[in-house]
């Protein structure tokens, strides 16, 4: 066979080589396919955020009216349920759908960035990398039409 033909064929196995490790690497993300609940930490990891979370609500007097009657440990319960099926860990959510649970509560879109506000100290103050914190509030910011009343 001619020097030439032995070239492009080498050509080709290479471009082929590179294209297939290209498309692996688009697959492979920087999760390693795990899920955000996983990344989170778990069930332990996201009981303890919801309880941080719970208490800086507790005492951020911009909202904490909103929940003067509220069963906490009941609440906690539900949100760390809700948070797990959010993120992918597969629980069952005993609670109820957002739109119902806080419709009539009145709740502005100041009182939703307040709520948030106080997921992100959380966050932070337990070190949750950047990559996670932004795909949690993006879950979360999904939920808002279903909790603001306009
Ligand atoms: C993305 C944001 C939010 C999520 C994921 C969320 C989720 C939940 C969940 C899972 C529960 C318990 C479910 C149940 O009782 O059946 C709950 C209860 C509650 N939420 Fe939200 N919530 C959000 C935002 C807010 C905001 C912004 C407020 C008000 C400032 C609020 C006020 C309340 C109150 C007062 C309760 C307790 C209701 C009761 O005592 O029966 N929530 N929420």
């Amino acid at each position: 066979m001619k020097k030439s033909i032995w070239k492009v064929i080498i050509v080709g196995i290479c471009l082929g080589l590179l294209v297939t490790c290209s498309l692996r690497n688009d697959d492979e993300d920087s999760t390693d396919g795990s899920t955000l609940y996983e990344r989170l930490g778990g069930e332990e990891a996201i009981a303890a955020v919801v309880k941080d979370m719970t208490a800086r609500v507790a005492a951020d007097d911009r909202i904490n009216q909103f929940f003067a009657k509220t069963n906490i440990p009941k609440f906690e319960r539900l949100l760390a349920e809700h948070l797990c099926l959010l993120t992918g860990g597969g629980c069952r959510y005993t609670g109820r759908d957002m739109f119902t649970l806080h419709q009539g509560m009145g709740i502005t879109e100041d009182d939703f960035n307040a709520l948030v506000e106080n997921l992100v100290a959380t966050l932070d103050s337990f070190q949750v990398p950047e990559a996670e914190k932004a795909e949690l509030l993006q879950i979360l910011g999904g939920l808002k039409t279903n909790i603001v009343q306009k």
